[in-house]
């Protein structure tokens, strides 16, 4: 009887841990099993070769894949399990980058039903989700092990794994982590035995953890970090924390370092010594004894005099070593890292950096590689943080998640202010939402991912705000946080968007400057920034000069960070997917790509204007023979550049020299020059004197262009007339080497010169122009729709012959008159002009004012005098000098990953294409490409572009420019804008070459 009843309790145990007990997965009160605490890099990520703890155990690993925790090999972590018909898997990586399962790209709604903390109710039957309802992947790897490192301590190190994962060695389940953007570890000593050993990792795709990982990004799976095994002495340093704050006067630093000793051997140690190995002393504290399972925490001091401060702008770096000895002074443990000294206050309404009012010029960049996923490399960091300094930015934001070490210790030596954000991102509740804000179920989940940010990258000089995370909740988990960052470190404040009361700085992103201007001044409390701004999404970034000249005139407003770094195209047979391009469902198509470089780290042309508004220095002509240089930096002075001036006529370059800088101000080269009508420019460039470790000596940092002398349009072309001839319904001119004919449309139909036939479609007004991403979330195509056809539709009330002109009137449909006049020079030159008067009243903006016409294949050289070499807009060119540029019509358009409106280059004075040669006689705005309007329609990628059937070639006064604020909704500035309410009027030339 007894027995029967304790076999009933046996049993209904196990049917409650079955049934009743949620998987560790899927819930957020187990965050870890048998792992070991949080803390800081040990060894500098450079120099972790040097260390001779370190095993790196990166490679080639045995994997297999499943669609749903059920269909998972439960047993594969035997030692008897055979797994060698598994494929194989590069460790760091993704799986869903090679091979396994499918990318998925949503923003803020997860990819799995949001019923929390399950992450395998059941969704909608089309959602990748569905099929493959938790993904599971089984890493075996093997390691040896000698005797000798059996008698120490071994560390399995894991430095990222999405989402959440477990782990056995020889068979033995060791312990369980999730939280995947920062270390795991586990003690695996007592596992190992000498010989092969036997590792497996057991990874979910999506875990409770997911729920608070809800970041805008692709969402990918897998061991994606380095991993590791630590073999350490018995008695070792657990940990390491240096502060290094200036006084009050930066007469003196006090460097502070707290080092941890633990004890995990069977006996106790005496005679230790910790050392701190700075600025050529030793400084020492012996530690008498530490018994079996003690930990310690000693504190060294050391003063710096004179300190030399560490700021974006100066890197000053103080190598430091912490060393372990035992009672024989011999070294038991040597790490090497750095420290800069530097002081991060919030006074008032003023955010400063070492005492000084900076400005932070930002950048939001994800961790993202167009192959390797959310694994990348250090030559691509390198590269990142080289064209983020070159381009003067020197703040950013790991949005939304650490990045792996070696970025931040970049971030130290070559000078970035960053921005070290938690991961932490429940949107799929909404914006502060208190849903997860105030589950206190999930608080311990919350508070884990700020300590583990902070007790990580504690060491980084590069770290001035810690931010808590990105589109969270409000409330009580926040302030667990918060209160969690504070105690942790009193040397840089918490940041967080979507709780206020939990932020040093008060962020209201994506306002339009005007806004930014206003909503600054009614926060007196707190200084002020946009953590995220200038959505850089597509043909983007209009504007930005209209940002700064708010930011720089209100000391309260920190500065801004641009959404975002890099576009998060993933490669695929040959071209860049988005989201919905491997089938995954939800998706947010290519809402991923809103960055300022391509994901090669090809910067787009919206890189030079943010180079160019971020620049520390600002040239300003005084008087006729001056310019004054302007500091926006703290640190530098303006004579550590070099100043040179160019002096161009006509676009051609006359004379290059070094200025010489008096007071801050140097004289305007003013060259012979012999003609009486050219255009003078001055070019001025600050450049550097030496090279720095992201670019070579003579990097140009700041430039301005100076028209001392403004081009002159012709008013009046001379020469002889051709005559105009009515011949059918036609009007005629035959000209000395060819004729054009202007058809009863008032289109130009036929130009023959020389022989040729100049045009493949007509030249006729028209006044579309396809959509950028900005645009079309503003929904300009549909408010502007009527202007599509506008002119297709017109009527022609009369074409006559006046002189030697043919006038053209015409009446527009949509409520407009329009004026072509056409004027044919013997010698072939054609004068075009377009005079537009509207008749209503309520006409919505116009896409752009003027006119097309397409032209053989084969006219596919360029060269024009105006702004470049990049693509430039009416509210994007300030980083686009006037010159001469030669180039291919292919390089003259840019291919943007989501195919849309694209290559205009304004205030062009003339254009060469081909045999055809264009002159404005004011300044023209100019796109050309190898298809039309029409074959941007629907097209996703690219490669689905129908091109090489002609060339496309608008000539126009002006366009609607890009837009600068956001990609949902907000508009290009008004005076970027065509108001099709009051008349335009333009004119240009045309002729053979
Ligand atoms: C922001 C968000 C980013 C990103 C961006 C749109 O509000 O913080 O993560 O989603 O919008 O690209
Ligand atoms: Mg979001």
């Amino acid at each position: 009887m007894k027995m029967k009843r304790a076999i009933v309790i046996i049993t209904s145990l196990l049917a409650l841990q079955a049934y009743g007990q949620p998987h560790d997965w899927e819930n957020p009160a187990v965050l870890g099993i048998h792992k070991l605490p949080y803390h800081a890099t040990l060894q500098l990520p450079s120099r972790e070769k040097e260390c001779k703890e370190i095993v790196s155990l990166d490679g080639q690993w045995l994997f297999h894949w499943s669609p749903t925790p059920e269909s998972r090999p439960a047993d594969f972590y035997r030692e008897d399990y055979d797994v060698s018909q598994w494929g194989k898997i590069t460790v760091p990586g993704n799986w869903q980058t090679q091979g396994y399962g499918t990318p998925i790209y949503t923003n803020i709604e997860y990819p799995f039903v949001r019923n929390r903390p399950s992450v395998t109710t059941e969704p909608p039957k089309d959602w990748t989700a569905y099929e493959n309802r938790n993904p599971v992947g089984s890493y075996v790897t093997f390691v040896d092990v000698t005797e000798e490192m059996l008698r120490q301590h071994l560390i399995l190190h894991f430095g990222g794994v999405h989402s959440a994962m477990y782990l056995w060695i020889n068979g033995r389940q060791v312990g369980y982590s999730q939280n995947s953007m920062t270390p795991a570890e586990f003690d695996v000593t007592k596992y190992m035995r000498v010989g092969k050993n036997r590792l497996a990792v057991e990874v979910y795709r999506w875990s409770d953890g997911s729920y608070l990982e809800d970041q805008d990004m692709w969402r990918l799976s897998g061991i994606y970090r380095p991993v590791q095994l630590w073999v350490r002495p018995l008695v070792h340093i657990s940990d390491y924390q240096v502060t290094a704050v200036p006084n009050g006067d930066y007469s003196q630093a006090d460097v502070k370092a707290d080092i941890s000793l633990c004890n995990v051997g069977n006996k106790a140690v005496n005679g230790l010594q910790a050392v701190l190995k700075i600025n050529r002393h030793n400084i020492k504290t012996a530690v008498k004894s530490l018994s079996v399972g003690d930990t310690t925490t000693i504190c060294l001091h050391e003063i710096i005099d004179k300190p030399q401060l560490w700021s974006a702008e100066k890197p000053c770096l103080y190598p430091f070593s912490v060393e372990l000895l035992d009672e024989k002074g011999t070294v038991i443990e040597h790490f090497d890292y750095h420290l800069g000294v530097k002081k991060v206050e919030v006074v008032g309404e003023v955010f400063k950096i070492n005492g000084k009012n900076v400005k932070l010029r930002g950048v939001n960049r994800h961790d993202h590689h167009p192959q390797t996923g959310r694994y990348v490399d250090d030559a691509t960091y390198e590269e990142d943080i080289r064209l983020m300094k070159q381009a003067n930015i020197n703040f950013l934001r790991t949005s939304h998640y650490p990045d792996r070490e070696y970025l931040y210790e970049l971030c130290d030596r070559w000078g970035i202010y960053v921005m070290d954000e938690a991961n932490h991102e429940t949107h799929g509740y909404g914006y502060a939402n208190e849903e997860m804000g105030e589950d206190l179920a999930w608080q311990q989940a919350h508070v884990d991912r700020a300590e583990s940010l902070v007790k990580r990258d504690f060491n980084h000089p590069c770290v001035i705000l810690w931010s808590l995370g990105n589109e969270g909740g409000v409330g009580s988990n926040i302030e667990a946080m918060y209160n969690k960052v504070k105690a942790l470190d009193i040397t840089r404040p918490p940041f967080y968007d979507s709780d206020r009361r939990y932020s040093c700085i008060w962020d209201d992103s994506y306002l339009y400057p005007d806004v930014l201007k206003k909503n600054a001044q009614a926060v007196t409390d707190k200084p002020f920034m946009m953590r995220e701004y200038a959505h850089a999404m597509g043909n983007s970034c209009g504007n930005l000069q209209e940002y700064w000249d708010v930011i720089y005139a209100d000391s309260s407003i920190v500065g801004a960070a641009i959404w975002d770094w890099v576009d998060q195209g993933l490669l695929k047979d040959g071209y860049y997917a988005y989201g919905g391009d491997f089938g995954d469902k939800p998706n947010d198509g290519p809402f991923c790509i809103n960055g300022l470089i391509d994901p090669d780290r090809k910067p787009h042309p919206h890189y030079y204007e943010v180079q160019y508004v971020y620049q520390p220095l600002q040239f300003l002509q005084e008087g006729d023979s001056l310019i004054r240089i302007v500091n926006r930096d703290f640190f530098t002075q303006i004579d550590e550049y070099e100043y040179y001036c160019e002096v161009y006529h006509n676009g051609e370059l006359v004379s290059g020299e070094l200025a010489r800088v008096k007071d801050g101000r140097f004289e305007i080269p003013y060259p012979y020059f012999p003609y009486d009508d050219p255009e003078l420019i001055l070019n001025v460039y600050a450049r550097l004197k030496e090279a720095k470790p992201w670019a070579p000596e003579g990097f140009v940092i700041a430039r301005e262009q100076f028209v001392l002398k403004p081009h002159e349009f012709w008013s009046a072309l001379g020469g002889e007339d051709a005559k105009a001839v009515k011949s059918a319904d036609r009007a005629v001119y035959t000209t000395d080497n060819g004729s054009a004919t202007i058809s009863p449309t008032g289109a130009l139909v036929s130009w023959v010169a020389d022989g040729q036939e100049m045009l493949q479609s007509p030249l006729e007004p028209y006044f579309w122009k396809p959509e950028n991403d900005n645009q079309h979330a503003a929904h300009f195509a549909e408010v502007s729709a009527l202007w599509q056809d506008a002119a297709e539709k017109r009527t022609v009330k009369a074409v006559r012959i006046e002189g030697n002109q043919v006038v053209v009137e015409m009446s527009l449909a949509i409520g407009a008159e329009l004026t072509l006049t056409y004027q044919v020079k013997a010698d072939g030159r054609i004068k075009v002009d377009m005079a537009y008067k509207p008749t209503a009243t309520d006409l919505p903006l116009m896409p752009k004012f003027g006119m097309r016409m397409r032209l053989p294949t084969d006219f596919t050289q360029i060269r024009y005098y105006g702004r470049g070499p990049w693509e430039n807009y009416p509210d994007r060119k300030g980083s686009a000098l006037i010159g001469i540029y030669e180039t291919s019509l292919k390089d003259y358009e840019t291919e943007y990953i989501h195919p849309q409106d694209n290559g205009n280059r304004s205030d062009i004075r003339w254009f060469e294409i081909g045999k055809l040669h264009i002159e404005g006689l004011q300044p023209l705005c100019i796109r050309a490409w190898d298809y039309g309007e029409e074959d941007l329609v629907g097209v996703r990628h690219p490669q689905e572009i129908k091109r090489g059937r002609f060339v496309n070639l608008n000539i126009d006064l002006s366009v609607h420019g890009v837009g600068g604020a956001d990609t949902w909704g907000k508009h290009t500035l008004p005076q970027y804008t065509i108001p099709a309410n009051q008349p335009h009027h333009y004119s240009f030339v045309l002729s053979s070459r």
